[in-house]
């Protein structure tokens, strides 16, 4: 077996090398179905020999080896090419291979990767301050003033946790509860899973970490009824629902939420993590809210390192007043490379001009799902979400699994998002003529997909 394997993996990598990079547009009139591949093919024996029995059970995928990739396109083992409408889920905001980010790595690279956090590294503080100033230019949090890296989501919502609960404690030893939110997503690790309230997902792993309440988002007697200035240290919300369905929360729920946790000393996590960093169309999702609904706490990850692995806890000095040396650390969080890499990101996406284009295409996109979900009336409710973090709400007749599978047969990699969302989170430097073919094979795959 590991003889065999290793031959095809040789023949597959050699195969990957001499693939050219095409540019070929798949125009709306000519959607070629290219159907998975099967098992005789260099992808289908790469898979069963070499990569599934040798790796840990975890994602159900579909027979497809991705090579490389290029702006809003990838290829794969067979030469197919796609359009990216799901960027890594969220991550790859500036497209795949970008040239700058290239630069950064190999020059950084050359210099210093990691030096551990038992010293300081330059590109880690810049890239705190970056974070902490652009942050208060773009509206978001007024009073950001440090920040913790990390090199997840899940990681940077541990931190927020974990500064949640110290804090609550410098108050009352009980002060330990947590509220959080129906069809929220905020990682897999035990407290972070433990504030994920998905039966499918928490079950297998009970008990989880006790004292985590769930409210109903867009309720404010939910929380009211939970939330206790003895008890309650956070509550944590996306302000716009990624996993969950696409759903933007609301700012005046949002508003009546800080309300709340400010009247009864509790702190308030916004998990940016899907819908910061420009996904929405300004720098954090909740820059659009006035500062009396801004939390205590933000966390980012996904776009961060544009596919570096790299998170952040961002924290006003309220909370790090709660904090001292040895509470919390990481080995590899704050490299100077993720740190390089994060820090360019975080200059390109607050320019006004970037967001703007956002915007644009963010236009662009509804305008063109509106037509779709006009054109299937009986089978698509609405057009959700804010910037390019959008979705289709499929009802029962239309399964969203369905059309993903039939999308990709017809070219486009686009994903699915809970409650029978078709999830669009594409590059945010995606081409207009990308937009344009992509949502033509959204149309084509969904009217396949009603005929059969
Ligand atoms: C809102 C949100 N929080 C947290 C996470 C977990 O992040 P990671 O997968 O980087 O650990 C995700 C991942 O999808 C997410 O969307």
């Amino acid at each position: 077996m590991l003889r065999n394997s290793t031959s095809v993996l040789k023949k597959s990598l050699k195969l990957a090398q001499r693939q050219p990079f095409s540019t070929t547009f798949i125009r709306s009139t000519t959607i070629k179905s290219i159907p998975d591949a099967n098992d005789d093919t260099a992808t289908g024996k790469y898979i069963t020999t070499v990569t599934k029995p040798y790796t840990v059970t975890t994602y159900a995928r579909p027979n497809l080896v991705i090579t490389h990739g290029k702006g809003s396109h990838l290829y794969d083992l067979e030469n197919r090419q796609y359009l990216d409408f799901y960027s890594g889920i969220a991550v790859t905001c500036l497209g795949h291979s970008n040239p700058e980010i290239t630069n950064i790595i190999n020059d950084q690279a050359g210099k210093l990767m990691h030096c551990s956090n038992l010293f300081y590294n330059l590109p880690a503080g810049e890239l705190a301050n970056k974070l902490v100033d652009k942050t208060k230019q773009s509206g978001g949090l007024h009073d950001a003033q440090r920040v913790f890296l990390c090199n997840s989501g899940t990681e940077a919502n541990e931190a927020a946790l974990k500064f949640a609960r110290k804090y609550g404690k410098t108050i009352s030893p009980n002060k330990t509860e947590i509220i959080t939110f129906e069809n929220s997503f905020h990682g897999r690790s035990m407290g972070a899973l433990s504030v994920t309230p998905n039966p499918k997902y928490q079950q297998p792993f009970a008990p989880l970490i006790p004292g985590v309440q769930v409210a109903t988002p867009e309720d404010i007697n939910s929380v009211a009824n939970l939330i206790s200035k003895e008890k309650t240290c956070a509550v944590i919300i996306e302000p716009v629902q990624g996993e969950g369905g696409v759903t933007p929360i609301s700012a005046e729920f949002l508003l009546q939420l800080r309300k709340l946790c400010s009247d009864n000393d509790v702190l308030l996590i916004y998990d940016e993590i899907q819908c910061g960093l420009g996904r929405t169309g300004k720098l954090w999702a909740h820059s659009y809210l006035p500062k009396e609904a801004h939390p205590d706490i933000v966390t980012i990850a996904k776009a961060l390192g544009n596919g570096f692995p790299i998170g952040a806890t961002m924290i006003t000095e309220k909370v790090e007043n709660a904090l001292q040396v040895g509470d919390h650390g990481t080995t590899y969080g704050g490299n100077p490379l993720g740190s390089r890499i994060g820090s360019y990101v975080v200059d390109t996406i607050s320019d006004d001009k970037f967001l703007e284009d956002v915007q644009h295409k963010s236009d662009l996109f509804v305008a063109g799902l509106n037509k779709i979900a006009e054109k299937y009336p009986e089978n698509i409710d609405t057009v959700k979400g804010k910037g390019l973090l959008l979705g289709l709400q499929f009802n029962s007749s239309l399964d969203s699994g369905k059309v993903v599978a039939k999308c990709r047969e017809n070219g486009l990699l686009v994903i699915t998002a809970g409650m029978n969302v078709l999830r669009i989170v594409p590059a945010l430097n995606i081409p207009e003529d990308v937009i344009a073919e992509g949502l033509a094979i959204i149309d084509a795959s969904i009217s396949q997909v009603l005929a059969d």
